[in-house]
């Protein structure tokens, strides 16, 4: 089956030789075509260039994209979308004076989801993830990462992953898992935090590696949460099974987890909100992707990852949602994407490198995502008709989006 979409206003995002990802001033540079026409075959990308360069208009489906943009779909290097029920009561508690530490202090925060996630069938849980993975595939995401994390006991992190890879099996949306048993200390274990990284390290850890329930490892490195000499004991333990980091650092204070998550070669070191020029010199020359969670501070009313200062030092920057119940209820792209550049200072094509390519590496998926590149998948979005391309972050809480293709798919 062979779609043909002509009269494309401008195509964003083309490469005729895939990158890895792009850095420093090189961010500022988006390729694009204007009046395009874009050729996909099943799953896969065939051709793309100008108008006049297309000899025959025969295909199956054909679509007529005047005063459209076309863009490659967004790639969410960081969520944790399989989650029970939510967290609106903290929400409020928040407008009412209380700070995300007490609430998480008093029970709340992560523990609360859970408790809330123990008691869930794995059933409904997969329902419930199920509706936001259909949500975020039509607010143009094509690629997304999961974590675990909200279980906190054998039982439940194995279900939390179970899920997210059902999710994978029957969704068209690529989907990586990501192990965090690590994401906070259950009650159980609150005066005996060795003993839970113990059970994550010898009890959970080995399952999950042996089951290839995730790719990837994360931990939060954070005071009152797990320091760096937790953080590098889980990471040795994760990369004898083969398990890369991707890691939660640097999100209330700047611990070190930077330096932790490089030297054990993560994909990415994540949050970012606090960053000290160490920090940003230890990214220089490493093969770790920085990424930031604008709608997190957004949410939180905590700092902004210093996007200008890490990008002007030459750094890469990827974008991501993080969505989840309690610092981010949100996986709107879109909306990262235009609050990179409203409280970032991002310009539009620093944000949307960030958010396609650059997101695409912080997952392992450069080569099949994040471009519009022949050979890769046929993930792209299709816009409304606007004026220009600045017009999707500058026209920010709108949706613009009018068709998205994932894997060939009309979502
Ligand atoms: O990335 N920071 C750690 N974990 C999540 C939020 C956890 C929660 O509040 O449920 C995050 O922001
Ligand atoms: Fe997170």
């Amino acid at each position: 089956m062979t779609t043909l979409i002509i009269n494309i206003k401008e195509l964003l995002q083309v490469e005729n030789t895939p990158k890895k990802m792009v850095a420093g001033k090189d961010m500022k540079v988006l390729p694009t075509i204007k009046n395009a026409f874009l050729l996909i075959n099943d799953d896969c990308i065939i051709d793309f260039g100008q108008m006049k360069d297309l000899s025959e208009i025969t295909s199956d489906e054909l679509i007529d994209a005047t005063g459209k943009i076309v863009l490659p779909t967004w790639c969410d290097s960081h969520t944790h979308i399989v989650y029970a029920g939510n967290r609106e009561q903290e929400f409020v508690d928040r407008i009412n004076g209380l700070t995300y530490e007490e609430i998480a202090n008093n029970g709340g925060g992560i523990l609360n989801s859970a408790k809330k996630l123990q008691n869930t069938s794995e059933e409904e849980l997969y329902k419930q993830s199920a509706k936001r993975v259909e949500e975020v595939m039509k607010l143009g995401t094509g690629a997304v990462e999961i974590k675990s994390g909200y279980g906190l006991t054998k039982e439940a992190e194995l279900k939390m992953l179970r899920v997210i890879k059902k999710l994978n099996e029957v969704y068209p949306i690529t989907i990586k898992a990501t192990f965090l048993g690590a994401h906070a200390l259950p009650l159980e274990y609150k005066n005996n935090k060795v003993g839970y990284l113990n059970e994550v390290i010898h009890e959970i850890l080995p399952i999950v590696a042996q089951e290839h329930l995730a790719e990837f490892i994360d931990i939060f490195c954070e005071t009152g949460y797990f320091s760096v000499e937790d953080t590098e004991k889980l990471l040795q333990a994760a990369a004898n099974y083969g398990l890369k980091p991707k890691i939660h650092v640097n999100q209330f204070t700047a611990i070190g987890g930077v330096q932790a998550g490089i030297k054990f070669n993560a994909l990415s070191v994540d949050h970012l909100e606090e960053m000290r020029i160490e920090d940003i010199e230890a990214l220089k020359n490493s093969n770790t992707m920085p990424i930031a969670l604008p709608s997190c501070s957004y949410f939180l009313s905590i700092p902004y990852t210093p996007a200008r200062k890490m990008i002007d030092a030459g750094l890469p920057l990827a974008l991501a949602t993080d969505y989840n119940p309690g610092s981010t209820p949100s996986g709107n792209m879109n909306f990262v994407v235009s609050t990179a550049c409203i409280k970032m200072k991002m310009t539009p094509e620093e944000a949307i490198n960030a958010a396609t390519i650059n997101a695409a590496y912080a997952m392992g998926l450069e080569k099949t995502h994040g471009s519009i590149c022949k050979g890769k998948k046929a993930n792209f979005i299709i816009t409304k008709e606007i004026p220009s391309y600045y017009f999707l972050p500058y026209s920010f809480g709108n949706n613009h989006i009018e068709k998205v293709y994932i894997n060939g798919k009309l979502i």
